[in-house]
């Protein structure tokens, strides 16, 4: 497939940050007294922080002003912060970094393309800012996936029509914003979590240059 750009989502692709952003909602939803466990958490992957804050208050959402949803998104921040400032670059998900220099050196343009309004913290903490041509992060793009607003931008900044771009994405909001897009999409992760993706994998390790470059677009590369 012509490969003009690859685009990748961050939370849950370079990073398991997905992880960070579950506990913190976890911690917030034990002291609401919302149940809350890992499975609820999946549909939340790529939406914003208040669009996930509505879906984990649910019929609940109601119950509390718009002043206290504010400070429930503000705290749940401050326990997702409180994590980022930890990362270092062996936080970088398997494989991440050699797939990432190894499309730099091919010289494909390179961008992440975020939901979240704390995408340049993480990225600054993984080292990996200087192989990326492009940064768009939830602040701006602030309709968040499946709004195919950021990817769309993403590709703006790399001078690079959508049709050229390969998307990368642990969600399913996230693939569903790649096809809004007009892209390709590459899935990481379960076939229930990102099965209308081109391409799914299990891991971000299974991805190469060669692969990016060679598989037919909408093949089933695993059953
Ligand atoms: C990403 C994550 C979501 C998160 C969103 C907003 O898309 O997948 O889980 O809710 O970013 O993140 P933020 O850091 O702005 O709260
Ligand atoms: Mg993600």
């Amino acid at each position: 497939m012509g490969l003009g750009a690859v685009i990748f989502d961050l939370d849950g692709v370079l990073t398991d940050t997905a992880e960070f952003h579950y506990q913190s909602w976890k911690t917030i939803a034990d002291e609401l007294r919302v149940p809350f466990d890992r499975a609820a958490n999946e549909p939340l992957r790529g939406l914003s922080r208040e669009e996930s804050l509505a879906r984990l208050l649910g019929p609940r959402a109601d119950q509390f002003s718009s002043e206290q949803r504010v400070e429930i998104a503000r705290r749940k921040n401050d326990e997702y912060l409180r994590r980022v400032e930890k990362m270092t670059p062996v936080d970088l998900a398997v494989g991440a970094a050699e797939l990432l220099s190894e499309l730099k050196r091919a010289g494909v343009p390179l961008a992440v393309a975020s939901s979240s309004r704390n995408a340049h913290a993480v990225i600054d903490r993984l080292g990996i800012a200087a192989l990326l041509d492009a940064i768009v992060d939830g602040n701006d793009a602030p309709r968040s996936k499946p709004d195919p607003q950021v990817f769309l931008q993403a590709a703006e900044r790399l001078g690079v029509p959508p049709g050229e771009c390969v998307v990368v994405e642990d969600a399913s909001s996230g693939v569903a914003a790649a096809k809004a897009a007009g892209m390709r999409s590459v899935g990481i992760g379960p076939r229930g979590q990102v099965g209308e993706a081109d391409h799914v994998f299990d891991a971000l390790q299974e991805l190469s240059l060669q692969m990016l470059l060679g598989a037919p677009a909408r093949s089933q590369t695993r059953v």
